[in-house]
């Protein structure tokens, strides 16, 4: 503890690539993959995770199950480093309360491939900027506070860029700027393709966008 209380001291909000935010991904058969996503969910034994919002996948069992995504992260020379699915399965109605980060340490987690699976259509990733230095960490929720998510108060943001999901598209997001979805529907599920180590710009060129970081 006192380890992590010494590092947070120090632990600053440091966006990486701050003016990108997100990039639509051309994915063939994404309907199929869809499909494949949204079973792999679905299936009881491997609904390891007791919280009903977020829950994590692995390599392993997503390959298991989900053929044709294996096929598509193998075609675009992605499949080493393709770690987890994280699942949003729920979203909480009226979050006017904190936007967050997905680590506090920005290379830990940089990127999510999103892929909107259920109710998404009038639902968005909405991003904020802050004057704040430091962010709330969730060492308070018994976890590593340098490598999970950070978050901060919504009062203390001001919103600055959204994507929509109405066209289903997959999109390739910016996790280390402030964020958090918005949706009116409870039932609106989405997943993020999670790589370790994280993706370099040669790795997102390998995902069709051709000047990685440049916002759309
Ligand atoms: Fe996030």
């Amino acid at each position: 503890m006192n380890y992590f209380k010494t590092q947070l001291e120090n632990m600053r909000y440091t966006p990486l690539n701050s003016n990108w935010f997100f990039n639509t991904v051309d994915i063939p058969d994404l309907e199929l993959i869809k499909q494949e996503l949204i079973a792999l969910e679905q299936i009881a034994e491997i609904k390891q995770s007791n919280n009903k919002i977020y829950s994590n996948i692995y390599k392993n069992i997503v390959y298991k199950h989900c053929p044709l995504l294996k096929k598509y992260l193998e075609s675009v020379n992605l499949s080493q480093k393709f770690n987890r699915i994280l699942f949003s399965k729920e979203v909480i109605l009226n979050n006017n309360r904190t936007v967050h980060v997905d680590s506090y340490d920005p290379t830990t987690t940089s990127h999510s491939l999103n892929i909107p699976l259920r109710d998404y259509e009038d639902s968005y990733t909405a991003w904020y900027k802050t004057d704040k230095e430091q962010l709330i960490d969730s060492l308070q929720f018994g976890l590593d506070p340098i490598n999970n998510f950070a978050f901060l108060l919504l009062s203390d943001a001001e919103e600055i860029q959204r994507y929509s999901y109405a066209t289903g598209n997959a999109v390739l997001v910016n996790t280390t700027i402030l964020h958090k979805g918005i949706s009116d529907k409870k039932t609106r599920m989405i997943c993020g393709i999670r790589f370790f180590p994280e993706l370099t710009v040669s790795d997102i060129k390998k995902l069709g966008i051709t000047d990685p970081y440049k916002q759309e």
